[in-house]
């Protein structure tokens, strides 16, 4: 078995004064039990700045001061590590960079068994160097002039085989019936059966129609999620065609695709964060990420709006007080960008938006796909309840009490119930 032990000593600090602005402080929830946490933490802090399992004959005395992550404090099972702001690279690396320190080979040390990065907190001369969103709570409110109901929205359903036209056709009942926001799905991106190009143009030529029927304005994410390589060509093509908002799988994308989505000045729309695959890293409680630290990093790097969750209600799962913890970084006024509209999907359908709405708040995008698609009158009744239901929300009622003189939320309740 090989552990750096030696090299243990050297990297704890316990107790002792850091300066916040120069360094990185990453909180980790460590399981071992072939070490001491005191150990197990001096272990992650060697490894990820300027030690290895043994000593080497080439860290001299002022790399090691400089640059070392020192473990800062211990309490039961977490441990903080702070890493100096030297050992980041900004200019090039960026949030690959920050996370291969952070949360790089810690995880695979032989002798700890799990370890968890619950958060992080990056000093302001760091966070000074990323530029936030550009829309966020507010600029889609105003794009949508919806100053402060939550907004509504779903996502095409199924998730892949409709045609453009299929597509744009969804869109148009969804939005006549009174949804402010659609998306595409994850899985959808520009397979034959639905090109990206004629889905834009086709979806684009939708909401006009909306526009015009109805005065109601409504917007649609197009997901641009694919190769580093291309994103920005076909972002910038879907914009010239007509997109009103963009998507992106920022966990397999990276957390680049959405800064540069945000950052660069071509692009105008904002820009949809999608979390695929995040399940991977923050589900298990004892090894992984938390979502609140890709929430921080999805702020910095521009996200508009951010998946975090359900709150405990419908199909991913999730406790109330965890999500409630990512909205609170998608709004809190302690970092220095715009606020992220915080996006509540998966499982989602009328009966439970009250309930959610009371749990999570006004500044909230809920969204249903089957919870529109599966109501018994079809894509645009489905609308109609999903608007109700946070109609009713907004004014604190319930599902039910909202139901009274409203059919389309009636027959969703009689369909699937409430929360
Ligand atoms: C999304 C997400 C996800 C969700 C569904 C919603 O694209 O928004 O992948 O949060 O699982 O796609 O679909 P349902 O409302 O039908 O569950
Ligand atoms: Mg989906």
């Amino acid at each position: 078995m090989t552990t750096p032990q030696s090299y243990s000593e050297k990297y704890l600090h316990l107790g002792e004064k850091i300066d916040m602005d120069a360094h990185v402080l990453c909180v980790y929830k460590i399981k071992s039990s072939q070490m001491s946490m005191k150990e197990a933490a001096a272990a992650i802090a060697t490894e990820q700045s300027t030690g290895t399992w043994t000593e080497v004959s080439t860290l001299k005395e002022e790399n090691f001061l400089k640059r070392s992550g020192k473990v800062i404090d211990i309490k039961d099972n977490m441990a903080t590590i702070a890493f100096p702001v030297e050992d980041f690279s900004l200019d090039i690396g960026g949030v690959p960079q920050i996370l291969s320190v952070i949360a790089g080979n810690l995880f695979g040390l032989e002798s700890i068994e799990g370890v968890r990065v619950e958060d992080v907190i990056f000093p302001k001369s760091m966070m000074r160097e990323f530029k936030g969103p550009k829309f966020g709570v507010e600029g889609l409110r105003n794009i949508l002039k919806r100053p402060d109901r939550p907004l509504v929205g779903t996502i095409v359903k199924p998730k892949i085989g409709l045609s453009p036209e299929e597509t744009a056709s969804y869109v148009y009942e969804a939005g006549m019936g009174g949804l402010t926001n659609g998306k595409d799905d994850e899985t959808l991106s520009n397979q034959k059966f639905c090109p990206l190009e004629e889905r834009v143009v086709a979806i684009a030529d939708a909401l006009d129609r909306v526009k015009q029927d109805s005065g109601h304005i409504m917007i649609h994410a197009i997901n641009v999620s694919t190769n580093g390589h291309q994103i920005l060509e076909v972002a910038e093509r879907a914009q010239e065609l007509g997109a009103t908002q963009l998507m992106v799988d920022v966990l397999t994308c990276g957390f680049g695709a959405v800064q540069v989505l945000a950052e660069d000045p071509s692009i105008k729309l904002p820009v949809h964060v999608h979390r695929t695959m995040h399940a991977a890293m923050t589900r298990n409680k004892d090894h992984g990420i938390s979502m609140k630290v890709f929430a921080k990093l999805v702020r910095m790097c521009g996200g508009d709006a951010l998946h975090i969750g359900t709150f405990g209600v419908g199909k991913m799962k999730g406790e109330a007080t965890h999500d409630l913890a990512y909205r609170d970084v998608c709004l809190t006024k302690d970092m220095p960008y715009k606020p992220v509209m915080p996006v509540a999907s998966g499982g989602l359908q009328p009966g439970m938006i009250p309930a959610l709405i009371h749990i999570a708040g006004k500044d909230l995008q809920c969204q249903a796909g089957g919870g529109v698609s599966g109501h018994p009158r079809g894509v645009r009744g489905g609308a109609m309840a999903m608007s109700q239901a946070v109609e009713a929300g907004y004014l604190g009622m319930t599902a039910e009490e909202y139901a009274k003189d409203h059919v389309e939320l009636r027959e969703a309740l009689q369909k699937w119930g409430s929360a």
